[in-house]
């Protein structure tokens, strides 16, 4: 690793800064460059540019705060400041993640801090870090250890990102408890965050902020830059929400409150999270930007040996599509749990299971998840009640001992599930018990859940004591070597890279909706890299085979909105280290010349080309997998077709590779006949183009093994 960091300190005398005199920060190939400034009421200001055009405006930065424990007003830190100090420095180094889109990660930036001190008697101090790359800024604010400023709370964040005009807006509606709903495609005037309400039908519906949107928000100016606001490092603060002033662009940091309404409770020395503004004149730059990683800290896991990037079948979609439950008696009328009359509709049984080990080990698939496998489901769902669940009880048709017996010796993994119902201090009362009942019986990864309100009452999923709360998990289950899925948690802010062990999260309205909902439009998958994946990897469940779900029930007219073939492309588009193949064993049985693919695909990358993207529209990528020759490609589209041509000059020159391309079927089309596939084979090599037709909703998925 080089690290070259040239460090300028400029102590300016304080008594000649009462001018304001602006900043310029120029990334390292001066392509993005932000400004800042203290202005004459002694308030800071920042803006951005790329290539010279503007991307934010001039936008206040700040905080309100109140006094801890009293909560009485305290006065705001957003003015009367003074550039004390400003030391600045450069950093061009390159790092290696545990896991990962590529192998190494150039982290090329010029940082700016920016020492304020507040020109009367109380004189507390407030430091504003710049990093500014190629493609696009992150700022943060940092409390010094100081004598007038010690163990306080943030009432607001006043930070701003004044925007240039009406852009093109990629957004969900501000939610302090979900992620969950269909992404709504306008301009910013048309921003309406109390519509598209009814798609999140399992939102709380108790803390939807009809005046807000949630990060990451992607937008498009009509000069066709592309930008993207979210944070990055999201320690031990709340997320950050925007509120949108129609009449002038601004966004306004809005951030998830607790109980009291308060927002952080602080004690310096601390600091916020980083504001991320990711910004380029191509699409692809945006999917392919490193920058939220680099801005977070790196592995706290020192030895990571045990943390492998995994595939996995699950006792899951079953239930989701009505085929069997997670309970196991269907009513709660017995004080004891082995007192419950089977239903003889539950999931996890161990005969069920075994059936899900088999088809893994047959396939080489590494895990198999079990949902509904310890008591407690008779009663899990919008009670907002503690201790349902005590994640060591497994029902009595499932045969723990033997399970775990079973998969080791079939070499698969199970995958472990604890589904909180949002009873988080039932959870944290109860955690080292649980991850060690995990180890005992053989499991490495857990999958974790928060479904319903939060307890302790009054906190949000997304407030400050549930980040703190995934943190806590992050780092116990990292303790004991166990790798971690978060349902509904809070979107990631790139956290991966310093807790490696958190292989991915939902936080995004995930494949499940088709299951039981109206389900996701057509281009959902092709929005949500440019939102939610900005982050992080999501545990989005692609490889749906069984597109309607009339077949389980022909009253059914639920489906999934893809094509079969858009469904192996997400493979690709869709990055996690962590991919179920979703669907049952029993409908990949029927198709096993398409389920090939998801059986030869890589889950860990060497590299990674975005051939082509536009949020909304289409994606189409090219990965390289780790420590091999192979290469996959993912292409989808929206509701209409399209035809591609990619060039593969990526490929080694002079090797051949056998190119297997699952293609949509002739007449495909995501509604009428999602079905329809096919599967064809071509040698190519970097002197050659594939030129593929994708259906309305519709995908390609490409594997490419080097010829011998
Ligand atoms: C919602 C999760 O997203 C889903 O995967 C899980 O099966 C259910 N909760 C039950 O825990
Ligand atoms: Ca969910």
């Amino acid at each position: 690793m080089t690290k070259k960091i040239i460090s300028v300190c400029l102590l300016f005398a304080i008594a000649h800064l009462t001018k304001s005199q602006t900043y310029t920060i120029q990334s390292p190939n001066s392509i993005v460059k932000a400004e800042f400034l203290v202005n004459k009421k002694g308030q800071p200001e920042y803006r951005v540019y790329f290539k010279n055009k503007a991307v934010i405006e001039s936008s206040s930065m700040g905080f309100e705060l109140k006094e801890n424990p009293s909560l009485k007003d305290m006065p705001p830190m957003k003015d009367n400041f003074l550039v004390s100090r400003v030391d600045s420095s450069l950093a061009n180094d390159t790092w290696q993640p545990v896991w990962g889109e590529v192998k190494t990660i150039r982290n090329n930036f010029r940082q700016y801090i920016f020492h304020l001190i507040e020109k009367d008697n109380l004189q507390r101090r407030l430091n504003i870090i710049f990093r500014v790359f190629d493609d696009g800024v992150g700022f943060r604010y940092e409390f010094p250890s100081q004598k007038n400023l010690n163990v306080f709370a943030v009432a607001d964040e006043t930070t701003q990102f004044h925007l240039t005009g009406n852009h093109k807006t990629f957004w969900i509606p501000g939610d302090f408890d979900s992620n969950e709903f269909q992404p709504s495609v306008t301009n910013l005037s048309d921003v309406n965050a109390s519509d598209g309400k009814e798609v999140n039908e399992i939102a709380f519906k108790t803390s939807i902020d009809n005046k807000t949107v949630q990060t990451p928000l992607m937008m498009k100016t009509n000069n066709a830059l592309y930008i993207n606001i979210h944070e990055a490092a999201l320690v031990d603060y709340p997320a950050m929400n925007l509120s949108l002033n129609k009449n002038n662009y601004v966004l306004s940091s809005t951030l998830v409150p607790d109980a009291y309404g308060i927002k952080a409770y602080l004690i310096a020395p601390a600091k916020t999270p980083w504001r991320t503004i990711i910004v380029s004149d191509k699409a692809t730059d945006i999917l392919a930007s490193k920058t939220i990683l680099n801005l977070n800290e790196p592995s706290k896991i020192k030895n990571t040996t045990w943390i492998k990037p995994m595939k996995f079948v699950g006792v899951w979609w079953e239930m989701h599509v009505g085929k069997s439950t997670w309970d196991y008696a269907g009513t709660q009328d017995a004080s004891n749990a082995q007192d419950l009359q089977p239903s003889g509709r539950h999931g996890a049984t161990t005969a069920n299971v075994k059936r899900y080990i088999d088809f893994a080990a047959k396939n080489k698939i590494d895990g198999v998840l079990v949902e509904g496998w310890n008591t407690g489901w008779e009663d899990w769902f919008g009670k907002w009640k503690e201790n349902v669940f005590d994640f060591i009880t497994p029902y009595p048709d499932f045969d723990v001992k033997e399970l775990s017996r079973y998969a080791r010796l079939k070499n698969v993994k199970l995958i472990m599930h604890h589904e909180t119902s949002g009873a988080v201090s039932s959870y944290e009362r109860q955690m080292d018990t649980a991850y060690r009942f995990m180890k005992k019986f053989g499991y490495d990864a857990v999958k974790t859940g928060y479904v319903g309100r939060i307890i302790p009452r009054g906190e949000h999923h997304d407030g400050q004591w549930m980040i703190n709360h995934y943190l806590r998990v992050a780092e116990k289950t990292a303790s004991y070597n166990i790798m971690v899925d978060m349902h509904e948690p809070v979107r990631s802010t790139g956290l991966h890279r310093t807790y490696p062990n958190w292989l991915a999260s939902e936080a995004a309205r995930g494949n499940e909706f088709n299951a039981w909902s109206k389900g996701n439009n057509p281009d959902h998958e092709t929005i949500l890299p440019f939102t939610r994946l900005m982050g992080g990897p999501m545990d989005y469940t692609p490889g749906i085979f069984q597109i309607k779900m009339d077949k389980y029930d022909p009253k059914k007219t639920e489906q999934v909105h893809t094509t079969l073939a858009k469904q192996l492309a997400l493979y690709i588009t869709m990055y996690s280290p962590l991919q179920m193949a979703a669907d049952l064993p029993e409908n990949y049985e029927k198709h096993m010349d398409a389920f090939q693919f998801i059986k030869d695909v890589a889950v860990d990358w060497d590299d990674t080309r975005i051939i082509e993207a536009e949020p909304g529209d289409y994606i189409t990528i090219a990965r390289k997998a780790k420590g091999k020759q192979d290469w996959f490609i993912g292409s989808i589209t929206d509701e209409n077709a399209r035809d591609i041509n990619i060039n593969l000059d990526f490929l080694d020159k002079g090797k051949k590779y056998m190119a297997i391309i699952y293609a949509d079927g002739k007449d495909a089309d995501w509604k009428n006949n999602p079905m329809s596939y096919i599967i064809s084979k071509q040698t190519v090599d970097n002197t050659s183009r594939l030129s593929v037709k994708l259906a309305p909703g519709g995908g390609c998925a490409v594997s490419l093994k080097q010829v011998k």
